[in-house]
């Protein structure tokens, strides 16, 4: 609808300079258009209290003299009601106008085709080698995998780098307990699950034997101290666990493009430290080094521990002067859980503080906690739910929900993954990412309301009537009526929901954008007849339009990560 707006707020500009003689700018009157919540009201309204102060005007005269003064063939009408202009789009012009927009576009239309080049960082996904790959990743997995898809369509240049978890002292933890209970055939076949074991008797054990931790402490410094074997070890805990996250991401479509987990910046931190050194940023607190906050009302930074150790603030400082000067990035995004906005807060203040001139190009998205059917996560315990396991329970279930429905059915397996990993994702962005969420597989995993298989469902419809019809259809001239209008309507709402979501980082309004085209097809699909259509040009003009929705859908839920099975 955005080109309606530009298109209105200019007519709205000149019309003002004519009536008032007052100047006002196109733009600042398109920021005034609403959509009226009500259609039978109209197709776009100007609530004209909003300029009564500029004008000198009550709402109610302001309205009447614009509605008189304003013709347009885009415009079937234009009323003046209770000091609110309302306008009502041309039906037939309007679809033919979108639907060919959309034709020409094809998979670009909706990109706001303004990153032109320039590169955007984004730093998501990131587990902890050894440790558990859990739900408690799922936002950052799809929130961060969306934006850099959301980024890319907007002709941007997206470099998606995993910042895996490799360095730490838990490996001197797990390599005592492996030295100590494990073997090399277990972990081979267990995978990640068998290094979580490993982690989680390390835990139940030092309570008993606390010289463990000890040892482990000792096997981490032999492991900074690059120690052949201890080195040895922490690779091939790396490999399996990457092996494993890999399977993960397949069933998602994710690739990175770099794994430069925490350790690939060891060597990169000296220089950092020297810098925050020389601008006497640096002061000494109970042995360690920090960063004083105080002025910017947060907590020091730490930078060094006691004992010389560098700290997670230290290495992603380094971390961004290395992207900084490896990628030129015109953004750099991180997806993490909301309770690390401290940590991101206080090193992108610092790194401001260091004299960095980017560092306003650092951006922190925070998402909530997630829960499953009201439980919360305990990670210490062992007791997750891991990410791989979700997604395998809601393909089984969906496997046998389609066993039932369609025996038959070719590809089952491939849809059934797309299907129930779709189902996941597409009820996980639902909501706003800083809401807390509670998932209920069941309803997730629903093929009615609001969920991912509906929406997979729709667009799967989509394709079956073109098919059908062998055709794209054409709009010609038929007549249209309300229910084109409506869904015309919600697809040229699309680049503005595209540059809603980029702007404010939040893919969900996406995710709600595609449920609004789904009832909204889904309406004109029960009201109207496409295939079986008596009239010839008519039934042209809905397979266009069908297509156009099929074009548009199928965008939209690639922006989420969502596959869009053909037939379910
Ligand atoms: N590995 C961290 C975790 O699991 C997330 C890393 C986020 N990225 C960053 N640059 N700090 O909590």
């Amino acid at each position: 609808m955005q080109f309606l707006k530009n298109k209105l707020s200019n007519i709205l500009s000149s019309s003002i300079k004519e009536q008032f003689a007052v100047e006002m700018a196109a733009a600042e009157l398109s920021d005034m258009l609403e959509y009226p919540p009500d259609e039978d009201k109209g197709d776009l309204a100007l609530p004209c209290f909003k300029l009564s102060r500029t004008l000198r005007k009550s709402p109610v005269q302001i309205a009447d003299i614009l509605a008189s003064s304003i013709e347009d063939a885009d415009f079937s009408s234009v009323e003046a009601v209770n000091g609110y202009l309302n306008f009502r789009v041309n039906a037939g012009q309007f679809v033919k106008r979108i639907v060919g927009d959309i034709r020409r576009k094809g998979e670009k239309y909706g990109s706001p085709e303004n990153g032109n080049g320039k590169t955007v960082v984004l730093d998501y996904s990131s587990p902890n080698v050894a440790k558990p790959f859990h739900i408690g990743h799922l936002g950052t997995t799809v929130i961060g995998h969306s934006l850099k898809l959301l980024f890319s369509f907007a002709g941007y240049n997206c470099v998606g780098i995993n910042y895996l978890g490799d360095w730490g002292t838990q490996f001197g933890k797990v390599i005592t307990a492996y030295r100590l209970w494990g073997s090399r055939e277990e972990v081979e076949a267990g995978g990640v699950d068998e290094l979580v074991a490993l982690y989680v008797r390390f835990h139940q054990e030092a309570e008993n034997d606390p010289s463990l931790n000890d040892t482990a402490r000792a096997e981490f410094a032999k492991l900074e101290a690059h120690d052949e074997e201890n080195i040895a070890l922490w690779k091939w805990f790396i490999e399996v666990s990457l092996r494993e996250y890999k399977k993960t991401y397949k069933l998602l479509g994710i690739e990175f493009d770099s794994y430069n987990g925490e350790s690939f910046y060891t060597d990169k931190m000296p220089e950092q430290i020297q810098v925050l050194r020389d601008k006497n940023l640096l002061e000494i607190d109970d042995g360690a080094s920090i960063v004083n906050l105080e002025k910017y009302n947060m907590p020091p930074c730490l930078i060094l521990k006691r004992d010389g150790s560098t700290l997670y603030p230290t290495r992603d400082i380094a971390a961004a002067v290395y992207r900084k000067r490896t990628y030129d990035f015109d953004k750099a995004i991180y997806v993490t859980s909301a309770g690390q906005s401290l940590h991101f807060a206080q090193w992108f203040k610092v790194v401001e503080m260091m004299g960095y001139d980017w560092s306003d190009k650092l951006v922190h998205v925070p998402y909530g906690t997630v829960s499953i059917n009201g439980a919360k996560l305990a990670t210490r315990s062992g007791n997750v739910i891991l990410l791989r396991d979700l997604f395998e329970q809601a393909i089984e279930k969906v496997t046998s929900i389609m066993e039932e429905k369609n025996p038959e059915m070719k590809g089952r397996t491939d849809v059934a993954e797309a299907v129930g990993v779709g189902a996941i994702v597409f009820y996980y962005l639902s909501n706003n990412r800083i809401r807390d969420i509670n998932f209920m597989l069941e309803d997730a995993l629903s093929f009615e309301g609001n969920t991912g298989p509906y929406a997979q469902y729709t667009y799967a419809r989509t394709c079956s009537i073109l098919e059908k019809a062998g055709e794209r259809g054409e709009m010609g001239d038929a007549p249209l009526g309300s229910h084109e209008l409506s869904l015309a309507k919600v697809l040229a709402t699309f680049p503005e929901k595209v540059n809603q979501a980029i702007e404010q980082y939040e893919p969900s309004v996406i995710t709600r954008f595609i449920l609004d085209l789904c009832a909204s097809f889904n309406r004109f699909y029960h009201d109207c007849k496409i295939n079986n259509c008596e009239d010839g040009d008519l039934r042209r003009a809905r397979i266009a339009l069908t297509d156009a929705t099929n074009t548009v859908l199928g965008t939209a839920l690639g922006l989420i990560c969502m596959k869009k099975p053909e037939k379910i």
